[in-house]
């Protein structure tokens, strides 16, 4: 993961590189680092712990406008100070920050580095050592650059300083993430527009496999043979006020609060002129051409995935698996003669299902990516894209973007099935407008959800989710929501399955969270919470109006069951937001987290 900036221009660039590292935090938060250029020549500050460690070292007499910045979620090595980025070639010449992993970077340093001193346990240190041994053989640094680029394998947003040619930022990119900014007098370098919308919107994306000459008056992208390539920039459709809080305390409430504006503004966004959501026809066409649906994603997007299986394979009746990005790609299943991929992520950086991606597409199969964030590289590679319209999502924990994506695979589902003239026997657009007021009661029973956190989880060292059917897949939603942020040990199960082993786990006020919102198996789940209390489970069931029983602690208005985990999961965000937040973790960085899963 981590997250990398770079700032040239005739203004102070600490401040740049700090401020834009606090925005790229959620990329990692373990170790951070800058590297300014001084007249005295580079000077690296690095620390461990967060941005605001970094700051309290970071010496502010010294004038610089030409820096790079790192913050470090750790792959290789411990989170350290010696761990973190900029890491230095031996004479100090070439400073350089680094995003991906270096998979030969062992191999590397057999054949080349065998002399070099390293002070670092990770894979970045190899390509600074690199660039130095071909400059010593006589390349002047370009070449060294490019030279060094094409001995690594893996993947890297890079940005170096070089000493003796202090007005440059060598930049290159292969598979995670970058852009370089374009500014009046000064250009700039990020993972991720967010950082330097403080001094820009207009950015140009990089390619796999391009360096790039970045001074205060020009950008040069080069690929790796050399060639000049000309591409313009892009307008980042990003408002500076989405990536603050304002006056909540943290960036998960914010975005649990923004769920029924988002789901207004999808079904804006993919209202045609009669007022029905819908598809545009190319992707429903490339939909239509094929005999099985294969939805691959990671987390929180995958959970969002089974509740999409339910929801095309009823309205739309094609098959449809869903696969963990991650096992995927080294564990293909038998496909169908004409495969159709779907990959779901909030981020569209993730590389696991990056990595499929790469896979379907050189065989050659259609593929649509769901995404929160517009260019990015899965949304680039994937032959069509449907945008989340969630405005960014900041906090570690998913949320917004789990239940836009819910909404934006209902319309997918319900645009197929009326294309195949089956009837999904409810009008999708009003559903969704009465998903969006529900939420907003929800959101608006916030004190009940804290006294639950409190009363079941304040002190316990576990908790269990059940459900059945849809409920199920919220569960490991709500599961996966406690355990990140609360370190909670959680897990969500089927209702059916507890007594097949796992309710050897339920001792005396073990609490057990229900989901109770499917009238045909209402009575099935009622029975699997008896089982837990007989056992001296401390019950939690959440059901539905119209469904609720006697002694349920909570009730969420009725909405369509087929849409109900867009509103059954905010009851389980909130409780986890309370119990993480009385139980004083940091709520929006929880702990070996990071936001945007780059490596493999
Ligand atoms: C959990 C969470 C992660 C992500 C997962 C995939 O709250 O955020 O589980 O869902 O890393 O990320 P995306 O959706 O960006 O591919």
């Amino acid at each position: 993961m981590c997250g990398i900036v770079g700032f040239i221009g005739g203004q102070d660039a600490k401040e740049i590189l700090l401020k834009g590292l606090e925005k790229l935090e959620y990329r990692g938060y373990d170790s951070a680092g800058i590297a300014v250029q001084s007249n005295s020549g580079v000077v690296v500050s690095k620390e461990k712990g967060r941005i605001a460690q970094l700051r309290e070292i970071v010496d502010t007499s010294i004038e610089a406008s030409i820096g790079i910045g790192h913050t470090r979620w750790a792959t290789h090595g411990v989170p350290s100070k010696v761990n973190a980025h900029p890491h230095q070639s031996t004479s100090q010449r070439f400073t350089l920050v680094h995003n991906g992993v270096i998979e030969n970077y062992e191999l590397l340093k057999r054949e080349y580095l065998q002399d070099v001193t390293f002070v670092s346990e990770t894979d970045t240190e190899v390509i600074v050592h690199l660039l130095e041994k071909h400059v010593q053989e006589g390349a002047h640094v370009e070449e060294a650059f490019r030279q060094t680029l094409k001995l690594l394998h893996g993947s890297y947003a890079l940005a170096m300083l070089d000493n003796e040619n202090p007005g440059v930022i060598y930049v290159a990119k292969n598979k995670s993430p970058l852009l370089v900014g374009v500014g009046d007098n000064f250009n700039v370098v990020a993972s991720d527009a967010m950082a330097m919308l403080q001094v820009t919107n207009q950015f140009i994306e990089l390619m796999d496999k391009e360096m790039v000459l970045v001074t205060e008056n020009s950008i040069t992208i080069k690929n790796l043979a050399g060639s000049i390539v000309e591409r313009a920039p892009f307008t980042a459709e990003l408002d500076a006020s989405d990536i603050e809080k304002g006056t909540y305390a943290h960036f998960m409430l914010k975005e649990i609060d923004e769920q029924p504006l988002v789901v207004r503004n999808i079904i804006s966004k993919y209202r045609n002129e009669a007022g029905e959501v819908e598809l545009s026809e190319d992707i429903r066409n490339a939909i239509l051409e094929s005999d099985r649906i294969y939805i691959i994603a990671a987390g929180t997007s995958y959970h969002a995935g089974l509740v999409g299986k339910q929801l095309i394979e009823n309205f739309a009746k094609i098959p449809v698996e869903v696969h963990v990005a991650s096992e995927f790609s080294y564990n293909m299943p038998l496909l169908t003669e004409k495969p159709f991929f779907i990959y779901i992520s909030q981020s569209g950086e993730t590389a696991d299902s990056r990595a499929v991606l790469v896979q379907t597409n050189e065989m050659g199969y259609k593929s649509l990516t769901v995404t929160n964030v517009p260019g990015s590289t899965l949304s680039r590679e994937a032959d069509y894209t449907l945008l989340l319209h969630a405005g960014p999502e900041i906090a570690v924990a998913s949320t917004k973007a789990y239940t836009a994506q819910l909404a934006v695979l209902a319309i997918l589902a319900a645009d197929i099935a009326k294309a195949k003239g089956h009837s999904v026997g409810l009008d999708l657009t009003k559903e969704l407008g009465i998903i969006a007021n529900t939420m907003e009661v929800l959101c608006g029973q916030k004190e009940e959800m804290e006294k639950i956190a409190q009363e079941y989880l304040a002190t316990t060292r576990n908790c269990f989710f059940i459900g059945r059917g849809v409920d199920f897949y919220v569960g490991l939603e709500g599961a996966l929501k406690l355990k990140e942020i609360s370190y909670i040990q959680a897990e969500g199960f089927a209702g059916g399955e507890l007594k097949h082993g796992t309710i050897a786990l339920i001792e005396n006020g073990t609490p057990v969270i229900a989901l109770a919102t499917q009238a045909h198996v209402n009575l099935g789940i009622r029975g699997n919470m008896k089982e837990v209390v007989a056992r001296g489970a401390n019950p939690c069931t959440i059901s539905m109006k119209g469904l609720e029983m006697e002694g349920d602690r909570f009730v969420i208005p009725a909405v369509h069951e087929m849409l109900s985990p867009l509103a059954s999961v905010i009851p389980l965000q909130l409780i986890s937001y309370y119990a993480a937040l009385h139980r004083e973790c940091d709520v929006d960085k929880p702990r070996n987290l990071a936001k945007s899963v780059t490596v493999e």
